[in-house]
């Protein structure tokens, strides 16, 4: 049987996160799970979010074991992993800004941090900075426009890029060089993000360092070679994809042209 990775999001941020683990595993089989039902996470209480991701992540591995969860969520990982944790049997990863691999690269010493709201609020945010960029300038920015636009790409809504470039105007006149991208929605953008921002030279995301851990605890789980590295046929590679609220509009193509092609869709699932 082929290892399986539950993949979850409050949104379709997610899919950025699936993807690289797709390229990187090709013989893993995923299952997509979003909180749309109270999406976005990054104008939520706290409270609320610990709540709704673990309780649904409980639920989703009970009806679809898999072998490890991702929470493709900054949002979410930066205060509901102890929860999630303490509630479920399987290896958890989540996805926090990469502030690390960032302060490596910059070469003048100037990194943005582009998130949802809440995440750049967090004490999460300034222990990282505090422990991997102190010898950098940081410039954080949080602004709800970015995760609304990745959701219309889905729908076929063109990316308002005036609206974009005015939203990053900060991170300009910071002058980065390196801006880290500290939500899964934004790996979606990065084509229209390279165009109104073309001073930058590094963008850095976490996509493959989640895939590398996600390779290492299935190994761990006994499921070396073939089992991760071969696709097994031209089914689905997101078998199930559940949604608690609403399935977004244009999921099927968008996942496809992404090279994830979706099984079962399950709206209103779980709630
Ligand atoms: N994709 C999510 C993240 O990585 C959050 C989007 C949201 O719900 O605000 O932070």
């Amino acid at each position: 049987m082929s290892p399986r990775v539950l993949v979850f999001d409050s949104g379709v941020g997610g899919l950025s996160i699936a993807d690289c683990i797709h390229r990187a595993l090709p013989g893993v089989e995923l299952v997509y799970l979003a909180d749309t039902g109270a999406f976005p996470y990054g104008e939520q209480p706290e409270s609320l979010v610990v709540e709704r991701v673990t309780r649904l992540i409980a639920r989703a591995l009970a009806d679809q074991p898999c072998d490890v969860a991702v929470v493709a969520c900054n949002t979410a990982s930066t205060i509901a992993l102890p929860s999630l944790r303490a509630e479920i049997a399987v290896p958890v990863v989540g996805v926090v800004p990469a502030i690390k691999p960032a302060a490596a690269r910059t070469g003048n010493g100037r990194v943005g941090v582009l998130a949802t709201p809440a995440t750049v609020r967090r004490p999460y945010l300034d222990r990282l900075i505090q422990e991997f960029a102190s010898h950098c300038s940081v410039e954080r920015l949080g602004h709800p426009g970015l995760v609304q636009w990745a959701e219309g790409l889905v729908r076929g809504v063109p990316v308002p890029e005036d609206a974009l470039a005015e939203a990053v105007a900060p991170l300009r006149a910071a002058m980065v060089d390196t801006v880290v991208l500290g939500c899964t929605h934004y790996p979606l953008l990065l084509d229209s993000l390279r165009r109104v921002l073309p001073e930058v030279v590094h963008w850095v995301d976490s996509g493959e360092a989640i895939a590398r851990r996600v390779r290492y605890l299935l190994d761990l789980a006994g499921h070396a070679g073939p089992a991760m590295d071969q696709r097994p046929g031209a089914g689905p590679v997101l078998t199930a994809a559940l949604f608690s609220g609403a399935a977004p509009e244009g999921l099927n193509a968008f996942a496809e042209r992404l090279g994830l092609p979706v099984g079962q869709v399950l709206p209103g699932w779980g709630s």
